[in-house]
């Protein structure tokens, strides 16, 4: 299957057998750069955000067609609410349109939404389409399409650290019992596999309060692109880098 067509310099066309194996199963991504997209062009801000939402719909569509078993992509940090609360609305508003305009495709594609974070603080109207999503799509078997809302890795640790200690005064858990897997059962992504392959566009390198456990031995893909004009050959650019490295794990090359 094609996944996209030559773009004229002679790049050869790819294929999902060119890139298999070794797709990554989970694939997490940090969306950034909106705001200098649009300020680069002299548009507010918040334009920036629409073009960001276009980059997303084909990436979504193509890691489900290259069967990635988990895309995670970080939409609003616990930090973003520090910004104007214009800005704050409007990404918000967003992000109710896109899940609306976009069910319909995810359904069909029997892709599976899921989200990390606290969304009970989101917007009611947020909250809604989300959990609408969620239950559209809650038998589908596809790839699952993780959204990180309102989420911080310091936060989901500390939530984890809260209802363990609970558990362990309610005696429903012991304190020699609290081993690596039972402390991952407590996180947001409980039954996901950690990411293989993170990918920040932006030209910023640093994690920004995401998913802190996970990324332990993840493989880390930066590129100078903006959030916005991330697209599928910028995907498969990563993904061949990926393919390129040596996971260790701590252990020894075999
Ligand atoms: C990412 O783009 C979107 C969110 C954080 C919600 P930014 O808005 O951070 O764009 P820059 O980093 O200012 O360019
Ligand atoms: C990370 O980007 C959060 C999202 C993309 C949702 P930020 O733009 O908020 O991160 P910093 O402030 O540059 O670290
Ligand atoms: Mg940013």
């Amino acid at each position: 299957m094609l996944f996209w067509k030559s773009n004229g310099n002679n790049t050869p066309l790819k294929t999902a057998q060119d890139l298999n194996p070794n797709i990554p199963r989970h694939i997490a991504i940090i969306m950034d750069g909106n705001g200098r997209w649009a300020k680069k062009r002299g548009l507010p801000r918040t334009a920036g955000h629409r073009a960001g939402v276009k980059s997303l719909k084909s990436i979504v569509k193509l890691c489900s067609k290259l069967k990635v078993e988990v895309l995670t992509v970080y939409a609003f940090s616990t930090e973003n609410w520090k910004r104007p609360q214009e800005e704050v609305e409007v990404l918000m508003n967003l992000l109710t349109e896109y899940i609306s305009s976009e069910l319909e495709a995810l359904s069909e594609n029997n892709v599976r939404v899921r989200t990390i974070g606290e969304i009970e603080r989101l917007p009611l109207e947020a909250q809604k389409s989300i959990i609408k999503a969620k239950a559209k799509t809650t038998e589908n078997t596809g790839m699952i399409f993780n959204i990180a809302l309102n989420y911080g890795g310091r936060n989901e640790i500390l939530k984890a650290v809260q209802e363990i200690a609970q558990d362990a005064i309610d005696q429903k858990l012991k304190v020699e019992e609290i081993e690596k897997e039972v402390l991952e059962n407590y996180l947001y992504t409980k039954g996901l596999p950690d990411p293989d392959l993170l990918i920040r566009p932006s030209g910023e390198q640093r994690i920004s309060n995401y998913l802190l456990w996970q990324l332990a031995y993840t493989e880390f893909w930066f590129t100078d692109t903006l959030w916005p004009d991330f697209d599928e050959s910028e995907l498969i650019k990563a993904i061949e880098a990926y393919q390129k490295r040596e996971r260790r794990f701590g252990g020894l090359k075999i």
